[in-house]
């Protein structure tokens, strides 16, 4: 059995609880919460053996095979650490930290403790994803020349959407998924950045479009927001067609048209649970082959998609506290 630790007993823990329960030769060996009862009300709903009432336990405990953090992004870094010091594999969730400063930290702690440690940006990881990248190669669309990504759901009344000590915004919590997006298909040889971004009222980007221009006469517009519903989708255009992709955070229909005319579909694996589970197969799979970092996100990809977030947050003078560090 591998076994998962989770740090912090809320909504995201709580799917990959009930995504690993249903994984063969898998299952969350602890879960770990500021308060005890939480955690162990956490893992009666959840089928979790152990609770702890604390995080620093969880990182001690010698069952464990890899600490999932899912925690706001504001203590991703400190209970990241905490994780790697105790030399346990780790899986932080986006967005990776607070900023660059504490990824690069972050990860030079884990490579001189020779521990593996990955972003769980699920979209990395899912089959369908890669699949698209193989799509987008095979030249069915021609040369590609357009993309467009757009992610929003109404959560401007989130703690941690609003709280800049909790690194709040879009940009951090959905932006993400349309940044990866952009870069899984079109790289990151951006030559020119234009932005725009409303600010609520506790100084956090609520909404904001983002357009890159690449080399090769390519460019991707991409759409993020905290105050609206929004299709999800990624529009990746070529000379001969263009790909349609259903949802950027989670990509279930792919639709390739070619001259305007439906040509193919496709769908992901058929035996999906929700999608979280690939991110935790890929530690699994590393882990055993004695790597500290997977090739699908590779930490200086993580490093630069923070830098990139970092540069349109200060465009914005969207500032957290640890940026002061
Ligand atoms: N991959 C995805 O699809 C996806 C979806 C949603 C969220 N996420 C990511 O997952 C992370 C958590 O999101 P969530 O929606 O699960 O958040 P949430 O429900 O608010 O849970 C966060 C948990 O973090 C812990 N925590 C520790 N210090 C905290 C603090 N100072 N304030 C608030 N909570 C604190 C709490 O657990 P205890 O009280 O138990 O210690 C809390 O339950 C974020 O980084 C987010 O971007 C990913």
């Amino acid at each position: 059995m591998f076994k998962v630790g989770i740090i912090g007993a809320g909504k995201i823990a709580r799917k990959m609880a009930k995504t690993l329960a249903a994984v063969n030769d898998m299952e969350v060996g602890a879960i770990a919460s500021r308060s005890l009862e939480k955690a162990k009300a956490f893992a009666d709903e959840c089928n979790v053996k152990k609770a702890y009432g604390s995080y620093e336990e969880l990182v001690d405990d010698a069952d464990i095979d890899l600490v999932y953090i899912a925690t706001p992004h504001s203590h991703h870094y400190d209970q990241a650490l905490l994780t790697v010091n105790a030399s346990k594999p780790v899986l932080v969730e986006k967005a990776f930290t607070a900023n660059a400063h504490q990824a690069e930290r972050l990860l030079t702690v884990a490579r001189e403790k020779g521990v593996f440690i990955t972003e769980a940006i699920w979209t990395r990881y899912m089959p369908l994803s890669l699949k698209i990248k193989e799509i987008v190669d095979s030249g069915i669309i021609g040369e590609p020349h357009l993309l467009t990504a757009n992610l929003c759901y109404r959560v401007e009344d989130v703690a941690r959407i609003v709280r800049p000590e909790l690194c709040g915004g879009a940009l951090l919590d959905l932006g993400v998924y349309a940044i990866n997006f952009a870069r899984m298909y079109f790289g990151n040889n951006v030559q020119k950045t234009v932005s725009n971004c409303i600010l609520g009222a506790t100084g956090m980007d609520m909404q904001e479009s983002i357009s890159l221009v690449y080399s090769g006469n390519k460019m991707a517009n991409l759409l993020a927001g905290a105050l609206c519903q929004s299709d999800r989708q990624g529009i990746i255009s070529g000379t001969e067609g263009y790909i349609r992709v259903d949802s950027i955070n989670c990509p279930r229909l792919v639709e390739v048209y070619r001259d305007y005319v439906l040509h193919a579909q496709y769908y992901c694996p058929e035996d999906i649970i929700t999608g979280y589970e690939y991110e935790v197969l890929e530690c699994k799979r590393c882990i055993e082959a004695g790597l500290l970092e997977s090739p699908l996100m590779p930490h200086k990809e993580t490093v630069s998609v923070m830098r990139q977030m970092d540069a349109l947050r200060k465009e914005w003078g969207v500032r957290y506290p640890m940026d002061e560090e």
